[in-house]
């Protein structure tokens, strides 16, 4: 395919190796995924990020209270967000680790420009601490929060000798940067929050602890620097650009364990600027205002967009540990079992928190989603359509001689404009809008089946023509419908282009032409086998009781 369109650059946040991955952590990597997998399906060059965040003195804690060093810790968890993320078929072009040399090498060589700059320095800090976090938060923050912290432990007075990135130096840029940039931080009730805090002015934040070990250490040759190592958070954001090498010192490009670029891919670094950072609502300030301040101070470009969801609570409570309702592996894994892999995919990136607010995970709303959608919609649609041509034209796409204007539906113009609205929905990461374009298509021909009635018109042989022309409508509504919710259901809308004899798309997303190209109407041919095969969706039974959770 040709890679003369712009370069597509998605990342998740990176996760916490104290912890196991669970629905959040699933989200925001499914969402991710579907952007990446759609942009590869238009023929963009896409690099898709995700991994996890290894340093810290919470890792370090949890590690001791193992007897694991932090190393061995991190090794174990990693390997379960990346199987996680496998299962759920997320097509991450890389995994990156923050243990990896290429990224701590590249974290020092970060460290260093910003010293040389002087927008790093040594000083001293008093705050309200928040230890579960990791952060320090600011006097009216702590008020406001009763001097509680984010997991509801008190907030702690803290001290310390650090370096310090010189945020203040940067509120006027950053405040000209939103004023010009009004989609950097999306929902707009996100940005919002932003430009609240500005008001309080940036304070310097600290880039170094010396309280304990596991992290990037300062580079050696910086005067006072050792014992200091780098704060979690810097090490983090950084993740963003070391895994394009973007600050590799080594002139071999050596970025963990990327695959080797191959011919006619874009080099890594050409995918900077990201287009979207996907991230929770809860780790905006760090994304909004101190990366960009960050990439200023190393005269870097900044990202297009910071797409800050919302949490996924559970039957109106908020998810904690300590009462236990967290949706966690083994719960996911119950309901793929139950109901398919991609039925939990629609489910979270249809009913998900995108926008401002929370969204609430129940049984009850997961099986109305799914039997409305699938089982009652794409996959009803899909099995009735070919059971009909099967039935009908003996399994062969019957020819429709022309026509694609019928009984008020104008397909071309359906077909277009479905196409059109999801691409534009999806490049402003709207997910649920583009899935919803797309379904619109399943749906017109649910109508369409109810208005022309094919399976009346089939006793009367005169109509046989008409009966062809409706099924051909509908067979290729659905193989268009099927291409462009691949990005959200890989594996059975795969299974739907197949019934219908065309290609699926390839293990990443991409097919071997553009969607505007693919999703152009008249693409299925008549005389095209068509397979009946299994029901796609089977009905859900609304009285059962939820998946019981089983181990992955
Ligand atoms: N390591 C930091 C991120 C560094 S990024 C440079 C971190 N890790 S985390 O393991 O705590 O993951 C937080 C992310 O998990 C959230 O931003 C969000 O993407 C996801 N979620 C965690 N709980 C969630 C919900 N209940 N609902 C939806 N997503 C949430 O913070």
């Amino acid at each position: 395919m040709p890679t003369t369109q712009p370069p597509y650059y998605i990342t998740t946040p990176i996760y916490y190796v104290n912890d196991r991955p669970h629905v959040g952590s699933c989200y925001t990597t499914l969402l991710a995924d579907c952007a990446a997998r759609f942009m590869r399906a238009a023929g963009r060059p896409v690099f898709f990020l995700t991994g996890t965040d290894e340093h810290g003195q919470k890792v370090e804690k949890s590690a001791a209270s193992r007897g694991l060093t932090p190393k061995a810790l991190a090794d174990e968890n990693a390997a379960h967000f990346k199987t996680a993320f496998q299962f759920l078929h997320c097509s991450f072009d890389h995994f990156i680790r923050t243990t990896d040399a290429a990224h701590e090498a590249q974290v020092q060589e970060a460290l260093r420009r910003l010293i040389k700059s002087g927008d790093v320095y040594l000083g001293t800090f008093e705050g309200w601490y928040d230890e579960g976090q990791e952060e320090y938060v600011t006097e009216n923050q702590a008020r406001e929060k009763n001097f509680k912290a984010f997991n509801g432990q008190p907030l702690v007075k803290a001290k310390e000798h650090n370096y310090y990135f010189r945020l203040s130096a940067f509120q006027k840029r950053l405040e000209e940067f939103f004023e010009k940039n009004p989609g950097f931080v999306r929902p707009e009730a996100r940005r919002n929050e932003v430009l609240g805090r500005f008001k309080e002015g940036l304070q310097d934040v600290p880039v170094s602890r010396t309280s304990f070990t596991w992290g990037v250490p300062f580079p050696k040759e910086i005067e006072g620097a050792d014992r200091h190592v780098t704060y979690v958070w810097i090490d983090a954001l950084f993740n963003y650009i070391t895994a394009l090498d973007l600050l590799s010192v080594s002139p071999a490009p050596g970025g963990g364990d990327v695959a080797p670029r191959q011919r006619g891919q874009p080099p890594l670094a050409s995918f900077w600027p990201a287009q979207v950072h996907a991230i929770g609502k809860e780790i905006l300030w760090f994304h909004a205002v101190i990366w960009p301040a960050l990439l200023m101070a190393l005269n870097l470009p900044t990202p297009h967009c910071i797409y800050a969801h919302s949490f996924w609570i559970r039957d109106g409570k908020k998810m904690s540990k300590s009462l236990g309702n967290f949706i966690d592996l083994e719960t996911i894994h119950a309901y793929c079992n139950a109901f398919s892999v991609d039925a939990w995919r629609w489910f979270m990136l249809t009913q998900g928190p995108i926008e401002a607010t929370d969204a609430d995970f129940s049984h009850p709303k997961f099986v109305e989603a799914y039997n409305a959608d699938l089982a009652n919609g794409i996959g009803n649609a899909s099995s009735r359509v070919l059971n009909m041509i099967e039935k009908y034209f003996a399994g062969a796409v019957p020819d429709p001689q022309g026509n694609s204007n019928h009984a008020g539906h104008d397909w071309p113009a359906l077909a277009q404009s479905s196409l059109a609205s999801a691409t534009s929905a999806m490049e402003h990461f709207d997910l649920a809008g583009a899935l919803a374009a797309a379904m619109s298509l399943s749906k017109r021909v649910d109508a369409y089946i109810v208005a022309t009635e094919p399976y009346r018109m089939a006793k009367d042989q005169a109509k046989m023509p008409e009966v062809g022309l409706v099924l051909y409508h509908c067979a290729e509504a659905l193989r268009i419908a099927a291409t462009l919710l691949a990005c959200a259901m890989p594996a059975k809308m795969s299974d739907v282009l197949q019934r219908f004899g065309q290609e699926p798309p390839r293990p990443d997303g991409s097919f071997s032409r553009p969607l505007s190209e693919l999703c152009k109407w008249g693409g299925l041919k008549p005389g095209t086998r068509v397979v009946k095969g299994e029901g796609l969706f089977p009905r859900a039974d609304s009285d059962a009781p939820p998946p019981t959770p089983t181990p992955p």
